[in-house]
This record gives structure tokens, C-alpha cells and sequence, in this order.
């Protein structure tokens, strides 16, 4: 079979990850701190890093926790915040692991649209007025995983007012907010709370590598001291030689070259892509993404995207089928992820998607009835 193209997976290709950095990094932070860097540390995470990071929102420190990987900080605050039953509003469709996450805890999941600007805050408005008590709102505010889109400077003011006046959390899940291609950044929600309504979470795994597993909450100091202690008895304490790792690598420049690095490769990427779209299958509707990882596709209504991930999987392309990020639905859309795959290889995995979409109609037209 020709060789596998993956669009499935939201990861770093390796040509974009810089290893002699992190080498580079490793090599500072075992001479700099040994003792720190080996010992079992604290829950909080590594204290440098921990100030770091503070610094970089404008926090104290005590509002900031350090994790392995953002995946855990999701996971301690959902522990620490949902229980059994409680409802919590998500994007429709959001990323897959957090709607698992949010399901096997009992939470009641309310999906509300998310539109090319960001949720859909009027229909958010009427689930409020209808009777919902959210303790929370999962919210991913820049280059949406699945969609790619970004929530607009207005609706992050409005998301702000609905949680002050209903007495919700704002969870931001911003792994991606340093990877924009064009078009100046928006305020983080963090940023312009007010009324301690944001517990804020972001990641190395995007702009560093996923395989370091360093990712942070950032949020009210009380909420921060109850997530430190469910890790205190999770884990006693995160990986410190990564976070020590992490810590050089941001103190050394390196982090802001890999940044740059990172976002000029998957500016590219996107490009390729949306072009080899408009040319191979312009049946695909999309919005072009500014930043991030991923683009979300729809085909026209009625086309069957499981049946097209099977002909596409015959031609060694993998994709994630659009009904894994939602309850109920998608069954025409799914999501590509441009991060893991060359130009060249884009170019390629999509003109194979074009011919997989090409065999799937033909059957749905023959077996029409
Ligand atoms: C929105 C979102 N949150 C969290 C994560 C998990 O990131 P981490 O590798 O830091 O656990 C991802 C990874 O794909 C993501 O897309």
C-alpha cells in the first residue's frame, strides 16, 4: 500500500520539534538545579517554571499550578469542580478528550454551536434563560480542536457577563493561542476577568513538544489550592526533570525560535492545504484557518464521512470522523489536522481524499433508491 498519511493526530511532525534545543535545555537545567530537577518537588509543579509562567499572565504564583501535560489539569479541575450530574456547556463540536472526560465524570454535557467567531452565545443565553445552572463552560477560544476557529474579541466580553451574571466558570483551554498565522492576538478571557470567573489552561505540548507533558492552570488562588491538593495525592508532584527542562528552554530564547519555527511550518501547511481543497474536492466547505493545528470540513448533506474514512483508511489516509467531537450529529464533517504531515504529503493525502470522496458518492448514487 503507498505510504500512510495521517491527518488524524493533532501533533508536532518531528522536523518541527527542536530536539538539540531540548538537549541543549536538558543539559542547563541538570547543571543549573541537579537538586531541584531530581527530588520529588511539589504538587504545585517547578517553582521557577510555576514563577515563570506567572509572570508571563501576571499573576502570583499561587494562582498558577503546573501539570504533566494540559490533558491532567483538565482532569484535576473537573474533579475539582464537576460532580456527578452537574451540567457544564461545550462548544458543539469541541475537542473529544475533554467531552470523555466531562461524560465519565456524570456531567450533564449541554452542546451549544460553535459558529466561524465562537460559540454561539445568544443560543448559550437561551439554554441559561431555560433553566440551566452550569457550574462550568468548556470554552477554546483560539484555532478551535476540531474546528480551527477563533472566539471573537465581543464574544469573549459577553461570555464574561453571562458567567458573572449566572455564576459559572469560564474554563479557557488555550493550548494553541501563541500559534497565529495573521492578524493581532486577542485578550485571553484571564485577562480581562474581572470577577474571578476564568480558570485558564495552556500547554507546551504544541509550541514545545507533546512528549515533554508540561501544561499549567492558571485561575483563583483558592480553586488553584484545591487542584494542588487532589495532585498532591494523585501524583505527589509532576515530572520535575521535564519542567526543569521546559524552564531553560523558555529561559534560553529557545521557546520563542520554536514558536516562530512552528507557526511559519504550519502556516505553510494550512495554505497547502485550503489550495489542494479547492482544487482536488471543492465539494469540501471550510474556513481557512488563522492559526493552530486543524481545519474542519464539511461535505455536502447526506455524504457518508464513515464510509469515506474507510475508502480513505484503503488509501493509507487517516482523518477523525466529525461525529467523534460531538453527541449526536456531524456525520457529514470531519477534521483535518495539518500539523503532523509536509506539504508534499498534504498535497498528496488530500488528492487521495478526492478519490476516496469520489467512490463514496458514486456508491451513494448507485444505491440510491
Ligand atoms: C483543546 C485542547 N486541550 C488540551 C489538549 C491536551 O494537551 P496536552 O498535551 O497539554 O495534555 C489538547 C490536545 O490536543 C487540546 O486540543
Amino acid at each position: 500500500m503507498a505510504k500512510s498519511i495521517s491527518f488524524a493526530r493533532g501533533a508536532p511532525s518531528l522536523d518541527i520539534v527542536d530536539v538539540e534545543g531540548l538537549r541543549a535545555a536538558a543539559d542547563s537545567a541538570f547543571t543549573a538545579d541537579p537538586g531541584g530537577m531530581t527530588a520529588y518537588g511539589t504538587a504545585i509543579g517547578y517553582p521557577p517554571l510555576r514563577e515563570w509562567i506567572a509572570e508571563r499572565h501576571q499573576v502570583a504564583p499561587e494562582q498558577v499550578v503546573v501539570t504533566n501535560g494540559s490533558m491532567q489539569a483538565d482532569a484535576f479541575l473537573f474533579d475539582a469542580l464537576v460532580q456527578d450530574g452537574d451540567s457544564v456547556i461545550v462548544e458543539r463540536p469541541t475537542y473529544d478528550r475533554t467531552l470523555l472526560s466531562l461524560r465519565q465524570r456524570g456531567a450533564d454535557v449541554r452542546m451549544v454551536e460553535l459558529e466561524p467567531d465562537g460559540i454561539d452565545v445568544a443560543a448559550m443565553e437561551r439554554v441559561l434563560s431555560a433553566g440551566a445552572r452550569p457550574k462550568l463552560a468548556h470554552i477554546i477560544p483560539n484555532f478551535q480542536n476540531p474546528a480551527g476557529y477563533t472566539l471573537s474579541a465581543e464574544k469573549r466580553e459577553v461570555l464574561l457577563e453571562l458567567a458573572g451574571n449566572h455564576g459559572f466558570t469560564v474554563f479557557e483551554d488555550d493550548p494553541y493561542v501563541a500559534l497565529r498565522f495573521e492578524g493581532a492576538p486577542l485578550p485571553t478571557m484571564l485577562s480581562m476577568d474581572q470577577s474571578e470567573s476564568v480558570v485558564y489552561a495552556s500547554s507546551f505540548s504544541k509550541t514545545v513538544c507533546p512528549g515533554i507533558r508540561v501544561g499549567y492552570l492558571v485561575g483563583p488562588a483558592e480553586v488553584i489550592a484545591r487542584v494542588v491538593k487532589i495532585a498532591t495525592h494523585t501524583y505527589i508532584s509532576p515530572n520535575m526533570v521535564s519542567q526543569a527542562i521546559v524552564h531553560q528552554f523558555c529561559l534560553s530564547g529557545a521557546l520563542e525560535r520554536s514558536i516562530e519555527n512552528v507557526r511559519n511550518a504550519l502556516r505553510e501547511r494550512a495554505e497547502t492545504l485550503c489550495e489542494a481543497l479547492s482544487s482536488e474536492l471543492p465539494e469540501a466547505r471550510f474556513v481557512k484557518p488563522s492559526g493552530g493545528y486543524f481545519l474542519w470540513i464539511d461535505l455536502p448533506r447526506g455524504t457518508d464521512v464513515g464510509a469515506l474514512f474507510e475508502a480513505a483508511a484503503e488509501r493509507g489516509v487517516l482523518f477523525v470522523k466529525g461525529s467523534d467531537f460531538v453527541l449526536a450529529g456531524a456525520e457529514s464533517s470531519l477534521r483535518i489536522a495539518y500539523s503532523g504531515v509536509t506539504p508534499a504529503e498534504i498535497e498528496e493525502g488530500v488528492k487521495r481524499l478526492a478519490e476516496a470522496y469520489e467512490q463514496v458518492r458514486h456508491a451513494e448514487t448507485v444505491d440510491a433508491p
